[in-house]
């Protein structure tokens, strides 16, 4: 693979506070390409596919509510794909900590983020934490066709019957 990638979803606190703009600022200055990019509203399904690996921690809850904007009355995300050189790095490092009150005061999450009395981290950016989890991740929120270019092998199926919401 010539390049790495990484998932980034702007949560919605950032939507819901009008930061879009500014984190992506920060993002096209890493000099990262971006790949692909969608606004959605997050079901529980994917909530709890995102998350499974924290299930069970006291936390779980409240960043599935987070995730599908019941915290902010805002119920959009942007997920974005990044590819370059140590895409992951590059995101994380200007993301900062997982914890607001324990970043870097100039990073996204130390400069912006939060922790609300209910304490729950409002944390703005959700960003891959490695390779084997950037492409599950990636794979888990978008489609083939989705992504701007074939990062990763497809496989073309035929489908005989679905469902599909079309234009009338
Ligand atoms: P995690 O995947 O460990 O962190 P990151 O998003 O930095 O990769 O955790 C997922 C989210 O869970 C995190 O963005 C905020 C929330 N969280 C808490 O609310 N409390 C905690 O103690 C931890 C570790 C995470």
């Amino acid at each position: 693979m010539k390049n790495d990638y990484v998932l980034v979803v702007l949560k919605p606190d950032v939507m819901a506070k009008g930061l879009m703009g500014h984190v992506f600022s920060r993002l096209s200055e890493t000099g990262l390409e971006l790949v692909a990019m969608k606004i959605l509203s997050v079901s529980r399904e994917l909530a709890e596919a995102h998350y499974h690996h924290l299930e069970g921690q006291a936390f779980y809850g409240d960043i599935i509510k987070y995730l599908q904007g019941k915290l902010h009355g805002q119920h959009k995300v942007v997920a974005l794909v990044y590819a370059g050189k140590n895409a992951i790095a590059v995101c994380r490092d200007i993301t900062g900590a997982t914890n607001p009150e324990e970043a870097e005061p100039k990073t996204i999450r130390g400069s912006l983020g939060r922790i609300t009395t209910k304490g729950v981290y409002e944390n703005l950016l959700h960003v891959s934490s490695e390779k084997e989890e950037a492409l599950r991740e990636i794979k888990l929120w978008f489609t083939p066709e989705e992504i701007g270019s074939d990062i990763f092998p497809t496989k073309v199926e035929m489908i005989k019957s679905f469902k599909k919401k079309v234009w009338k």
